[in-house]
């Protein structure tokens, strides 16, 4: 009788048990009015930190992690006209739409998370 080959010991799977797609998760963070315009503030987030940006009425939200070293990118500056929020620790800037690093010496992106503003609700859309 031959061996058993690998796929004659593997069971199948049954219905329902395959690998789960994390469905996102909706948290609210804060009300809009709790964030001046120009401002950062970092939120720990089930396991995330995210930094919130508000720039006149529109809120962005990145990592808050600088891709260069673990720095909090809410502790930097905020550059308005240019839509960036700047690492307080060596001077990375990155664009808060996209994540992308904009100078050195970060040459990875940060997260970019969707947000939800419903009347003065503020909320994170976590992955
Ligand atoms: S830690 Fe942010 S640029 Fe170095």
């Amino acid at each position: 009788m031959p061996e058993p080959t690998v796929s004659d010991r593997t069971a199948p799977t049954p219905p329902g048990s395959g690998p789960v797609t994390p469905s996102p998760r909706t948290v609210p963070l804060c009300s809009r009015g709790d964030i001046a315009p120009g401002e950062a503030r970092r939120f720990d987030v089930q396991g995330l930190r995210v930094a919130l940006v508000r720039i006149d009425d529109e809120f962005f939200a990145v990592g808050d992690r600088c891709s260069h070293e673990d720095f909090s990118l809410a502790d930097g500056e905020v550059w308005a006209a240019e839509c960036e929020i700047e690492c307080a620790k060596h001077g990375s800037t990155f664009d808060l739409r996209t994540g992308e690093p904009c100078s050195l010496p970060a040459t990875r992106a940060v997260p970019v998370y969707h947000l939800v503003v419903e009347g003065d609700d503020v909320s994170v859309v976590l992955p």
